[in-house]
């Protein structure tokens, strides 16, 4: 169930601005936002203040996606050096050609932590629950860099532990991650989660459950509004019967609609009842 960066971050403009964000993330959307962009940004820049970034800061973004949250990081909070590294060549590529310094690299390669020799901060915006075949060993080298960085994430919880779940639920669980690219191994609840942190050697560990709506709930309600606006848009333009090249064109992205619908019926149903979000903080 991956939707389809380019439709997330379309807006309906016959004349798109030519740097346009590629943002990837579930986004904050208790913030006001109402974009998808702003969203991202809003959840990037609470992971930011969470970490305290400051100019003083050279920043390793793991999972980095297409650049934006470097980018932003570097803008808001001047960090002075920033590094990025993700497993997607075609992402790298995309924030290379934005000129930032990225990797093409898994989190879970134990010569991760070697590509940001004076990192003082490691970040992970929404993407350590897809490290397979686990986030442990990204914890543990973040723990062994001789820097001792700070570690920040928004990362993904369970509610209750497998054995407090029935079967149907665990079922449901497992079909969610399945769809989403979720390794099962990554399935903790917050306990857990403080457990694997601890168990890496991290002794300072916050971790902060933010509320259904926040970023879930969000993130569905903004993926329904978004369909409804093109949808609302071409048929203004279009009429209702119309069979111009935008509608046909909008037929053919139907499998990025139909997983905008899913995601969102999943976010909603499953993703609110057994996952919590939580914004975590953790220093050795
Ligand atoms: C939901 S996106 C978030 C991207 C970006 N942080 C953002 O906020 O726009 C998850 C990202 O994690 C990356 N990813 C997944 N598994 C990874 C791994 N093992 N190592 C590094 N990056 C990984 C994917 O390529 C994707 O860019």
């Amino acid at each position: 169930m991956q939707i389809d960066p380019i439709l997330l971050n379309a807006t309906f403009n016959p004349s798109p601005p030519p740097e346009t964000p590629s943002w990837m993330n579930l986004g904050y959307w208790s913030s006001g936002a109402t974009t998808y962009k702003e969203g991202c940004e809003a959840l990037a820049l609470m992971l930011g203040k969470a970490v305290r970034l400051s100019p003083t800061d050279s920043v390793l973004d793991v999972g980095c996606g297409r650049g934006d949250s470097l980018l932003l990081w570097s803008s808001h909070f001047a960090t002075h050096q920033n590094v990025g590294v993700n497993l997607d060549p075609d992402e790298c590529a995309v924030a290379a050609a934005r000129g930032l310094e990225v990797s093409q690299m898994s989190a879970t390669d134990p010569r991760v932590l070697l590509l940001a020799e004076d990192a003082s901060v490691v970040l992970a915006l929404d993407c350590s629950y897809h490290f397979a075949p686990s986030r442990r060993s990204f914890f543990e080298s973040v723990r062994a860099h001789p820097n001792r960085p700070r570690l920040g994430v928004t990362d993904v919880v369970l509610k209750k532990s497998k054995r407090d779940m029935g079967y149907m639920e665990w079922f449901l669980v497992r079909c969610g991650c399945k769809m989403s690219g979720v390794p099962v191994q990554n399935l903790r609840t917050k306990e857990e989660y403080t457990n694997d942190l601890e168990n890496a050697g991290f002794t300072n560990i916050e971790i902060s459950v933010l509320n259904d709506g926040d970023v879930f709930g969000g993130f569905a309600a903004f993926v329904r509004r978004h369909k409804q606006t093109w949808v609302d848009a071409l048929k203004r333009e279009e009429g209702l019967f119309g069979n111009t090249p935008k509608l046909r064109r909008l037929q053919t992205m139907g499998k990025g609609w139909a997983h905008f619908d899913n995601s969102a019926a999943f976010m909603e149903n499953v993703g609110t009842n057994m996952f919590s979000y939580v914004v975590v903080v953790a220093s050795p």
